[in-house]
């Protein structure tokens, strides 16, 4: 079974490593494999300073067989009230759960949150033109293309263009 929660910060050793391995198993995320490290402590200050803003969340799945992390969607709101009611969202889930419907419940347990906060009019994301997994998932969803980052991305020596998008709630 798979359990959808906010994470806490007993989930810090779990979040860094569920993340590298995202980074390893993918490249439609922002750092690639083996670019960046994250420790314990980095991943328990994030998972705490997230915890105590009102406009942002940090979400995990958690699969309650084997105690380990699976998937994450983070959702960063802004603090100017001219910008309070628009968050960015990043998701992802590990290869071994791709397709298993995981990211769609990572959005809609962030939806429900995000109507709660009563001021959530916008949430956007950007992503990889050819990530059509992703593109899939967001158009199911109802998330729009607003437009075209040209060449925004950069892997090995190719740039890559990426859609923005969002959805009005
Ligand atoms: C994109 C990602 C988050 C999707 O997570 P997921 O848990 O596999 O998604 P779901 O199982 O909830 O799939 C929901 C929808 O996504 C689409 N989808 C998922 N995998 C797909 C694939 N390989 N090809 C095409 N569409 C796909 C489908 O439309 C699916 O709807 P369906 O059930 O009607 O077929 C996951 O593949 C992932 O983490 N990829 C690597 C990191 C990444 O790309 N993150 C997003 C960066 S913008």
């Amino acid at each position: 079974m798979i359990q959808i929660r906010e994470a806490c910060e007993y989930d810090a050793k779990r979040f860094a490593k569920m993340q590298l391995q995202i980074d390893g198993e993918t490249d439609y995320m922002l750092y690639g494999a083996g670019e960046r490290e994250i420790t314990t402590k980095d991943a328990r200050k994030r998972i705490e300073f997230f915890a105590d803003l009102p406009y942002s969340l940090i979400l995990v799945a958690e699969d309650m067989e084997t105690d380990e992390l699976i998937g994450f969607l983070i959702a960063d709101g802004n603090p100017p009230n001219r910008m309070q009611h628009s968050v960015y969202i990043a998701v992802g889930v590990v290869k071994s759960h791709w397709g298993q419907g995981v990211a769609t419940r990572l959005f809609t347990h962030m939806e429900t949150w995000a109507k709660a906060r009563g001021v959530v009019r916008r949430i956007e994301l950007g992503v990889l033109c050819e990530n059509k997994a992703a593109l899939h998932l967001y158009q199911n969803l109802g998330y729009e293309i607003e437009g075209t980052h040209r060449d925004s991305f950069m892997i090995g020596t190719d740039y890559y263009d990426t859609y923005w998008m969002s959805k009005l709630i």
